[in-house]
This record gives structure tokens, sequence and C-alpha cells, in this order.
């Protein structure tokens, strides 16, 4: 099994390309089961999560085509893949292929809304809190559909003539269930309305992509969306959003080194919470058209208060990387988590490395230390994961970071980009 290992070697500086945005690639390759015809997305990311959704994507009959290596000149991210569904030809999704990803639960959406039915297994995914699926059952149940769960499968069928237009207000915010929503609702006979809707910027990169194939929706970004369904859907190009995780991680790589890093095609706007918690630590944060700049040039890290929120607010992917980055401030910080129960996994493996935190129900206090040294770790899920990295780019010695399938979900290029950037980072096999 391949572990990471590094240095911690001193400040950062250069330049990162953002790929494109893990969790808006997974639900645009979702929706290409909506039409007959090619949907082409440009900018996906080469990650495994990627990877595995198109083998669970060609069970479906979605057939993919790389069509070009990069859309950017950035020279590492980018390709373009086309993804066409001529036919659905199973509306089975068995607990082999949805148990290794949460997000291929969504593919009830489009199976119920284009064939009528779907068998779909009860969902797994990184282990961060029970995670259930209430919210997708009662949603979809406003369209009209029947559900019952039996051994382990949700069991759903559209009535007949399909899927019914119909009002829903979430009881709690869950960007899945909205796109379930958007997908299954684009194609159901009449107009729904969805209250209290996820406002991520994934979610309206979702619904801009479904508008392209012919859906009408519109308030995606706010909190009520209306959908006037549509008897089918066309293909499609659409580029994949730029990764605002993937930018609040290496931010926070550059404000734990100090240096001066451009990140590459960044978007401000989609992590605006994260940076300004950046800039009260007393990094620099300089947005402009085609990236953003993180500057650090010296100074103690200075202690920031922060809770995890629905967007707008701070993103709870990015809990574990800025805790990991607080463990180094010249005071106490207080890191709290409001959307899953059990998200504060890394910090026994920070204190592997030296961090002094302690938990009290959903908060986390930690207390600044002046050094950190490294050790071997290891993660439970893809974002704490990379916080033992962050750690690992100041600790004395070595650190040695394991199960490195949990980054491949989510990080491309990982130890390319960082090493560009100065980074004493490589990847070995046992
Ligand atoms: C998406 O997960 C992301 N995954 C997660 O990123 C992210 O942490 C999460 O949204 C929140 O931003 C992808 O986009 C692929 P939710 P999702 O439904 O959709 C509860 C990463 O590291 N809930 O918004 O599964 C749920 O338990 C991953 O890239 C119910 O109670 O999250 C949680 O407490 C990890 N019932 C809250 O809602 C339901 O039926 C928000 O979850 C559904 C959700």
């Amino acid at each position: 099994m391949d572990k990471i290992l590094i240095r911690g070697n001193g400040a950062l500086n250069g330049t990162i390309p953002i790929s494109g945005a893990k969790n808006a690639a997974l639900p645009l390759m979702i929706a290409s089961l909506l039409t007959s015809e090619p949907l082409v997305l440009e900018n996906l990311p080469r990650l495994a999560d990627v990877e595995a959704l198109k083998s669970i994507l060609s069970n479906h009959g979605v057939d993919y085509q790389v069509k070009g290596k990069r859309a950017g000149d950035d020279g590492m991210s980018g390709r373009v893949v086309e993804f066409q569904a001529t036919e659905i030809v199973d509306t089975l999704a068995p607990y082999d292929l949805v148990r290794k990803m949460r997000a291929s639960f969504w593919v009830i959406g489009p199976l119920l809304a284009r064939a009528g039915e779907a068998k779909v297994s009860l969902p797994g995914g990184c282990a961060i809190g029970t995670r259930p699926i209430d919210l997708f059952l009662d949603s979809l149940a406003a369209l009209g559909t029947e559900l019952d769960i039996d051994a382990g499968y949700v069991n759903a069928r559209a009535p007949a003539g399909g899927l019914r237009g119909g009002h829903y207000t979430f009881p709690k915010v869950s960007v899945g269930a909205t796109h379930v929503m958007l997908m299954a609702a684009s194609l159901a006979n009449g107009e729904t309305v969805i209250e209290n809707a996820a406002r991520e910027p994934e979610v309206v990169d979702l619904a801009t992509c479904l508008n392209k194939m012919g859906a009408d929706i519109s308030g995606a970004g706010t909190p009520t969306i209306t959908i006037k369904g549509v008897t089918s859907l066309h293909g499609a190009t659409h580029r994949v959003l730029p990764d605002r995780i993937e930018t609040g991680t290496f931010a926070a790589c550059v404000a734990m080194t100090g240096g001066d890093v451009f990140l590459k095609n960044a978007q401000a706007s989609l992590l605006q919470e994260a940076l300004d918690v950046l800039e009260k630590t007393g990094v620099e944060v300089e947005s402009g058209n085609d990236g953003i700049h993180i500057r650090r040039t010296g100074g103690d890290l200075q202690p920031v208060d922060f809770s995890t929120d629905p967007f707008p607010g701070f993103p709870t992917d990015l809990q574990a990387q800025y805790m990991a980055l607080l463990t180094r401030a010249n005071g106490t910080s207080h890191v709290t988590e409001t959307i899953f129960e059990n998200r504060f996994m890394h910090v026994q493996e920070l204190a592997r490395l030296g961090a002094d935190i302690s938990i009290d129900g959903q908060t986390a206090t930690v207390r600044g230390v002046k050094r950190l040294s490294g050790a071997p770790v290891m993660a439970t899920d893809l974002r704490a994961s990379m916080s033992l990295v962050i750690a690992g780019l100041v600790a004395d010695g070595v650190t040695e970071v394991n199960r490195v399938y949990h980054l491949d979900r989510g990080f491309e290029l990982l130890e390319e980009k960082l090493s560009a950037v100065g980074a004493d980072i490589e990847r070995v096999s046992d």
C-alpha cells in the first residue's frame, strides 16, 4: 500500500493550478443518465472517485470516451470526457459498487426520472457520521415516488406516466438530496419547488449544466429552487467549476509554511468565508480574475474561532485542514463542526504529531504549540488525511501518512503540485 512521506521544509513559493471540483464532477457525470445524447464535461479531474463513478455509471449503460487531455493551459489537469447513456441498460445499483462512494446513491434521481424505477443499495462513503438517507426518501416521495427499503436496497418506482412535480421543504440542508431533486424534477410532469435547498456552488454548477441540457431550473444558489419539468433533455458541453476545497486546502498549506503561492484558476467567491478566516490568522489573501495569491511573509499565525455551516458558511470539507493550521497558532482557537456529528477523527492523529487539541461535543479547542514533530499517522477520510499532510509540512523530521487511497479520492496530483512549490513530499510503495 502506498504512503506519503513529508519532511518539514520551510516556505512554499510558486504557482499551483487548481483542478476541476470533485464534488461538482460527480453529480455532473450522474446527470449524463438523463439523456440519450452525449454530455461533454471539460476540466474533469483525474481522481479515484471519478474513475469509480465511471464504472458505476457504465453498469447503467453510460459509455465514456476521453476526448482530450486538457482544456486548460496549465499543463496539469482538465481532461475532456464525453459521457453518453444511449439507453439505460440496468436500473440496479448494487451494493458492491455503491458502498464505496456515497455519491453513487444519487443515481436514484436520474434513473427514476428517465426509466421510472431504481433499485439502489444503501450507501457507504467517508466515515464522518451516520449519514442517513431520509431526506432523499421524503423529497422523492414528494414527486410521487413509491419507496420501500428491503434487504439493504431502496426500491423506488415512479407513478404511471412518470414523476409528478411537487413541493418540498428540506428540514435540513442536504447537498446530495438537492442534487437528486434537481435531476429527478427536471423530467417530472409539471412544476417542482424546493425550499431550504443547498446553495453550494456545486448545486449551481449542476443546475447550470442541466439548463444547458434543456432543463428549466431557476433559483439555484438561493434557498428556493423552481424546476419546470420538460419531456426530454439533450446533450451539452459543460466545464466543471474549480475546486473550492482544493483551493482552501492549498491556501492552508501556504498559511502553514509561509511563502507566496498563486492558486491559478481559483475563484474567491466560492470560498469567501474560508478566506476571511485565513485573513484573521494574519495571512494575506489577494484575489483576482484568474486566481488567488496567498502570502505569509513573517509573524506568528493568530488564533481564530470558526464554525462550519452550509454554504455560504465555512465548509465542513475544510474543517480538518484549518484545524491543522491552527495547531501552530499563537494562542487558543475553537473549531465547531455543525454538519457531521463525527468529523473530528483527525484530532487523535494530529495529537501524534504534537498538537494540543481537546474535544467537547461538537467543539474542538486547539491550543497552539511551537513545534510539531513527524510521526507515522493515518486518517479515516479524505479531508482528514489532508490535515496530516498540512501538519507534516512544518513538522520536524518525517511525517508518514498512511492510507493514501483516501487522498487519491479527492486531490489530483497532490505530491506533484506541492513539490512544484518547494515541499519535500514523496509517495512510496511498501
Ligand atoms: C456532500 O455530501 C459532499 N459530498 C461532502 O463532501 C460534504 O461534506 C457535504 O456535502 C456537506 O457539504 C459530495 O458532494 C460528493 P449532505 P452529502 O447531504 O451530500 C445530513 C468530501 O470530503 N443528512 O449535505 O452526502 C447528513 O448526515 C465529502 O468531499 C440527513 O440527515 O452531504 C449531514 O449531517 C465528504 N439525511 C447533513 O445532512 C439525508 O437524507 C449534510 O449532508 C441526507 C443528509
